[in-house]
């Protein structure tokens, strides 16, 4: 079985290693993020994994992570 990994917001095709730079240098938060970019805002799946990245820096992640 091939291991999950999940690098991006899907929506809006940006993944979360460009996100995360951008996020620490203007010190976004969750709802900064989303309402700059538009990630997390559509169908919400990435949510948990931006919240994530925003906390831990992690750009990349191998477990489906539930709100
Ligand atoms: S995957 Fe990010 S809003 Fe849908």
């Amino acid at each position: 079985m091939r291991p999950v990994a999940i690098t991006r917001c899907v929506c809006q095709r940006m993944p979360f290693a460009t996100l995360a730079p951008l996020a620490r240098e203007r010190g976004w938060t969750l709802g900064d993020l989303m309402r700059e970019t538009g990630c997390g805002d559509q169908c919400g799946l990435c949510r948990p994994y931006l919240r994530e990245m925003l906390t831990s820096g992690t750009t990349e992640f191998h477990e489906v992570i539930w709100e």
